[in-house]
């Protein structure tokens, strides 16, 4: 079987979407890390030359388009699935077999907060990532260095209004739900599944993705907005 039927099965899918999922878990720690430097009351400083620095580094930057391509790569491939596993079973179980009263309900809620997700990163890509790279930053230089973009500023401007505060606590409401699911189950299409491994993989999928992260990234926003009260 060629590579291109092979990812066109069901089981090559899963694989994929599993794949994407787990290199998107990774991003969300390194990205968390890089944004707690915004709760510095530092004028920005270490924010800024973090961000200047990703901004300009080469690898970084083709690993940041890589990165935008495996989000629609990963959230196109599962509503394939979705779809796909809809229309095996078109007609609703009278009554859900036994031993499965939750999987449907776990991929409904997958589809549902998975695509609450996806329109979080959209509008958060067109506010904060489009401003760094194609809008008018104001530029700020410490202790007489290089001009760069005050991106810092940006940002907490932007968390002076409640309703974008409340937008991004709802989004990470969809990332933990997403994610204590999403990091089980691709854990689960690896064949991580086993004794000896489940108790740390449900413990690395709820207390860090689906609470130390999800609350870490919320606590940024709300902190800001109660500083700028
Ligand atoms: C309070 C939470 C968050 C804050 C304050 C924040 C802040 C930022 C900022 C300032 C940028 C632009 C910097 C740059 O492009 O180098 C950015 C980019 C980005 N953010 Fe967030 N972010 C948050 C949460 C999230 C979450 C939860 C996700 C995904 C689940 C996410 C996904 C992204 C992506 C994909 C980029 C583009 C990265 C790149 O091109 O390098 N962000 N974020």
């Amino acid at each position: 079987m060629k590579w291109s039927q092979f990812f066109n099965t069901s089981i090559g899918k899963k694989l994929l979407v599993g794949a994407t999922g787990l290199f998107l878990c990774s991003f969300v720690i390194v990205h968390l890390a890089g944004n707690i430097a915004l709760l510095k009351e530092d004028n920005g400083e270490a924010f800024n030359t973090y961000a200047a620095f990703m901004g300009h580094n080469g690898l970084i930057q083709f690993i940041a388009w890589g990165l935008k391509i495996v989000i629609l790569l990963h959230a196109v491939i599962a509503i394939q699935l979705t779809i796909r596993n809809r229309a095996a079973r078109p007609v609703k179980y009278a009554v859900r077999p036994k031993g499965n009263t939750t999987s449907s309900w776990f991929s409904r809620q997958m589809a549902i907060m998975g695509s609450i997700l996806f329109i979080f990163i959209v509008i958060h890509l067109s506010q904060f990532w489009w401003s760094m790279h194609f809008g008018n930053l104001n530029t700020i230089s410490y202790d007489g260095g290089k001009e760069i973009g005050n991106l810092y500023e940006s940002v907490w401007f932007a968390f002076r209004e409640l309703w974008i505060v409340a937008l991004y606590v709802i989004g990470m409401i969809a990332l933990s739900f997403h994610l204590v699911h999403g990091f089980k189950s691709a854990c689960q299409t690896f064949g991580l599944n086993h004794k000896k491994y489940n108790g740390i993989i449900h413990f690395i999928g709820v207390w860090i993705f689906g609470i130390l992260i999800p609350v870490g990234f919320a606590a940024i926003p709300v902190v800001i907005y109660i500083k700028q009260i």
